[in-house]
């Protein structure tokens, strides 16, 4: 644990962990944990996680939420990241999950997440996935077709259970986001359309079900979603929707989700709105759809996934080789890439970096920094100016907490990277490197 620092202003504020702070060496500090020691201890590239940040931003969204409307639960999109460690805080949290397969089911089920206060999504549940969520007593199972209504009638059925549902429906509305994290347009895989009545036919067969317990509707528009616009129109079209299934089938809502997507700051020109601003956005929309169609205020439940992880997470590299292409770019390379961060080369997203070893140093020159791995497309950074760097020098990226390791591969047979949760100057190894030996370890013998 190195001292905290008191000189200039550390850099990148609102993008780094809430705790983290400069040492009298330059170092960079998070959770009073000296990041260059973690990294001879560790090796690099390493993932780290600032358990206070994660805290924090869960009980901003509580709070927030719930200064504006009576009944509200938060569900984080287990998607974005999910360990055990993980699962286990978010209990100690007492916030919910929102689920996509029977993997994330049982990791965090091995975490000590309860089930009931689980959400199960996904647009092609298998009768497998479906049958562990039922026996397991996920709280919500959130249908997104017909085909899966059917398989989950007869599952909870055969088992005789009366199982709470949610409707997903895809209200045709442009989050204005990247097209391959878009999900409100009627042209989507996720999801009940409005348009030509599939979600009013599945809302007749609920009805009529006893084995199905229609709680309400849900809606995604797509992530992340900088503006509150689509929220309010995601809310207008479905309180409509609402009172139209009571005038026409006299089905009344209990519960709503406006999904999730909210933001998350990766590069300083790019802040997020604030927590407060999407749940005013919510609450007002809400009740106004409400007030105008004279239906109940239904509780709410939203379910933000990068914005609850991905400043808490700092993917650490460690400088190799520097290839100067004159009046073109220098590229220098690190010891990670596409393997623990696929967004760059699948989103074109931009990141941010620090020098974790000499965060005091000014910038000396603009570079790409690139990842190792045999792509082209393989550039973690385009352009960015930094102090010269050096081989040895590290290399931080904050806000790689979400979908970096959630996407992660074996690329290249590369190894996955080691992981720390930090608290209180002590880091916990929660996942240790991958060794060559693992590579192989699903292959027979020869
Ligand atoms: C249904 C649903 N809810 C919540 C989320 C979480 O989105 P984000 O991590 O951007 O908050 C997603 C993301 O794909 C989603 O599909």
């Amino acid at each position: 644990m190195g001292d905290a620092y008191s000189g200039p202003e550390l850099p990148l504020v609102g993008l780094l962990p809430i705790t983290a702070t400069i040492d009298t060496a330059g170092h960079l500090l998070v959770a009073g944990c000296d990041v260059v020691a973690l990294s001879e201890e560790h090796g690099t590239p390493f993932y780290l996680y600032d358990e206070a940040t994660i805290r924090t931003i869960c009980r901003e969204y509580r709070s927030a939420f719930a200064e504006r409307l009576p009944r509200v639960r938060v569900l984080y999109a287990a998607k974005a990241f999910l360990n055990p460690a993980l699962a286990g805080l978010l209990a100690d949290e007492g916030v919910g999950m929102d689920i996509v397969s029977g993997g994330e089911l049982w990791v965090a089920q091995s975490g000590g997440f309860p089930a009931e206060q689980m959400a199960f999504h996904g647009n092609n549940k298998s009768e497998i996935e479906l049958t562990e969520a039922v026996e397991a007593g996920v709280g919500r199972i959130i249908l997104d077709n017909e085909h899966e209504l059917g398989l989950l009638e007869r599952i909870a059925a055969e088992r005789g259970v009366r199982q709470a549902v949610m409707l997903r429906v895809t209200p045709g509305i442009d989050a204005h986001t990247h097209t391959k994290t878009t999900t409100g347009l009627v042209d989507s895989k996720f999801g009940l359309p409005l348009v030509g009545g599939a979600a009013e036919a599945a809302v007749v067969r609920l009805r009529d079900s006893e084995s199905l317990d229609l709680t309400g509707y849900h809606v995604h528009l797509g992530s992340p979603i900088f503006e509150m616009q689509p929220y309010e129109a995601g809310i207008a079209v479905m309180t409509e929707f609402a009172a139209a299934m009571r005038d026409r089938h006299g089905v009344t809502w209990r519960e709503f989700s406006p999904g999730g997507g909210f933001a998350l700051g990766y590069t300083p020109d790019k802040p997020p709105p604030p927590i407060a601003a999407y749940a005013e956005t919510i609450a007002t929309a809400l009740r106004a759809g409400c007030a105008q169609h004279g239906l109940p205020l239904p509780e709410v439940h939203i379910e933000p996934g990068r914005s609850v992880v991905g400043r808490a997470g700092v993917a650490v590299y460690t400088v190799g080789a520097r290839k100067e292409i004159p009046g073109v770019r220098t590229y220098v390379s690190v010891d990670g890439g596409m393997a623990d961060n696929i967004r760059p080369a699948m989103y074109g997203s931009a990141y941010t970096a620090v020098v974790a070893n000499r965060m005091r140093d000014a910038a000396e020159e603009t570079v790409a920094i690139a990842g190792k791995f045999c792509e082209s497309g393989d550039v973690l950074i385009k352009e960015i100016a930094l102090p010269h760097l050096q081989p040895g020098d590290l290399v931080a990226l904050p806000a790689s907490g979400a979908y970096n390791l959630a996407m992660e591969s074996n690329y290249n047979l590369a190894q996955r990277p080691p992981v720390l949760f930090l608290r209180d100057g002590a880091a916990r190894l929660v996942r240790r490197r991958q060794t060559y030996r693992d590579l192989v370890a699903l292959e027979e013998p020869l």
